[in-house]
């Protein structure tokens, strides 16, 4: 039997609540801490199925790795593979962030082409470029990824677009090409500032992380850190959009506002309060919303991945919403299963949805399409009258931090049928 999340709707959220460790930041920051000669401690990491599945993989390269209460220990000194398993690296995006890392180490690295979420084509050719301009050759060859380099030096490389997984990519690769890398049109993302920060206290020279040109002078010696890693913006928006959709008055803690701005504005122009101080952002709602438009584009912009929760809220909102979608062009998919809540929502042209607000939702089996699709089915869940059953729910594990306890410790009313269930 399939595990899902049911939700009985229609309980007010109250209360504070908690934000993870960065996912993408995780994802990026765990491969970079192979480069270094000696071990790296680095908390506040989510515990996660793709965070898990990276440490495996890690594991497999030959490295010692602990993984215990939010805090990952990585000693890299034993690592002697450089060529990860498909069982392993299909199943995430972010497998593919260890190649540039095993190319430094080994001047060859043989990593499976990436899974994750099926949300539109994941092309790599940016990556691909990235390291092929700092002197590496790159091939894929029966669905692996081949690089390899016997000379590898910095030089400018110039995205055609501000990608996340080329951005890292890039930056993984510079830190071991002597000389000096410039990543222009880079992405400006919090993980991307995070990465570049562990990097930084590994040792590395990296400039400008957080605008679009990152300048990063290679070739030097790394060594192992301690490092924290930042708040996971899409956690704390999802979590800021249940709250606006079913709270009175809900505290997010332990998050950066700063990262929020996008969000945050757009809630209120919906007509939530939302305020912030330091490290938290409480969110007071009526559940009367007004509709809006919604673009998403790369950060500071409105982030693809808090597009599905939000369009979720919108669907109760009075008026007609218009949401455009530029990054991935399926991510429009779960719509159908909003539908099946009573959702009225039409797409127009595969890159835009309209919504129009429907005065509730009603309580249905749907299914997580991807992992924000499934974070938008939790909020439908929570606004919806009756019961709302959530198949899939392997998505949201994989980059969600317990988000069901974190939802009933404010006051939702959500199980976790693990068994199958006799009727
Ligand atoms: N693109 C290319 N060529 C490339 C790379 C990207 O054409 O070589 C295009 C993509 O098709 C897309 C756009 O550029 O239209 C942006 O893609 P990007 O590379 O930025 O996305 P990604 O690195 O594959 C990361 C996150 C995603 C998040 C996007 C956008 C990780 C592990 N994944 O993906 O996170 O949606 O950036 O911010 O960091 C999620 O967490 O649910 C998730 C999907």
């Amino acid at each position: 039997m399939r595990e899902k999340l049911r939700i009985y709707g229609s309980a007010r959220l109250e209360g504070e609540v908690a934000v993870s460790g960065g996912k993408n930041a995780a994802v990026a920051i765990i491969p970079a801490a192979l480069l270094a000669d000696s071990p790296s401690t680095i908390e506040n990491v989510p515990d996660i199925d793709d965070v898990r599945v990276l440490l495996d993989m890690l594991r497999w390269l030959g490295a010692h790795v602990e993984f215990r209460e939010n805090t990952v220990w990585i000693d890299p000194r034993t690592v002697d593979k450089f060529n990860p398993p498909y069982e392993l690296a299909g199943r995430m995006r972010a497998s593919y962030y260890l190649t540039p890392v095993l190319l430094g180490l080994f001047h060859r690295a043989e990593v499976p082409l990436p899974g994750g979420c099926d949300i539109g084509a994941r092309p790599i050719d940016q990556t691909v470029k990235g390291m092929e301009t700092l002197g590496a050759s790159v091939e894929t060859l029966g669905g692996v990824m081949v690089a390899k380099s016997d000379r590898m030096q910095g030089d400018d490389i110039f995205l055609d677009m501000p990608s996340v997984g080329a951005t890292v990519n890039s930056m993984l690769t510079a830190v071991s090409a002597p000389g000096m890398t410039c990543i222009h049109n880079a992405a400006r993302e919090p993980h991307i500032v995070d990465l570049a920060n562990f990097l930084s206290s590994m040792g590395a020279s990296v400039k400008g992380a957080g605008t679009d040109i990152i300048r990063i002078r290679g070739g030097r010696h790394l060594h192992g850190t301690d490092y924290t890693i930042v708040p996971d913006q899409i956690e704390t928006g999802t979590l800021m959009i249940a709250a606006a959709a079913a709270g009175d008055d809900v505290i997010i803690t332990g998050a950066i506002p700063t990262h929020m701005e996008s969000l945050s504005a757009k809630l209120l122009e919906m007509g939530v309060h939302v305020s912030s101080e330091d490290d938290w952002i409480r969110v007071r709602s009526n559940r009367v919303y007004r509709a809006v438009n919604v673009k998403t584009q790369g950060y500071p912009g409105f982030p693809t991945d808090l597009q599905q929760p939000l369009s979720a809220l919108l669907t109760v909102a009075n008026g007609t919403s218009l949401v455009t979608e530029t990054i991935f062009e399926s991510r429009f998919r779960f719509l159908d299963e909003l539908r099946k809540m009573g959702a009225k929502v039409r797409v127009i042209e595969s890159s835009s949805a309209m919504i129009t607000g429907v005065s509730h939702l009603v309580g249905a089996r749907v299914n997580a399409t991807d992992l924000r699709a499934g974070a938008a089915m939790i909020i439908a869940g929570l606004m919806a009258e009756g019961v709302t059953e959530i198949g899939g729910i392997s998505y949201i594990l994989r980059g969600y931090e317990h988000i069901d306890e974190k939802l009933t410790q404010l006051g939702a009313h959500i199980e976790h049928v693990r068994k199958e269930e006799a009727f």
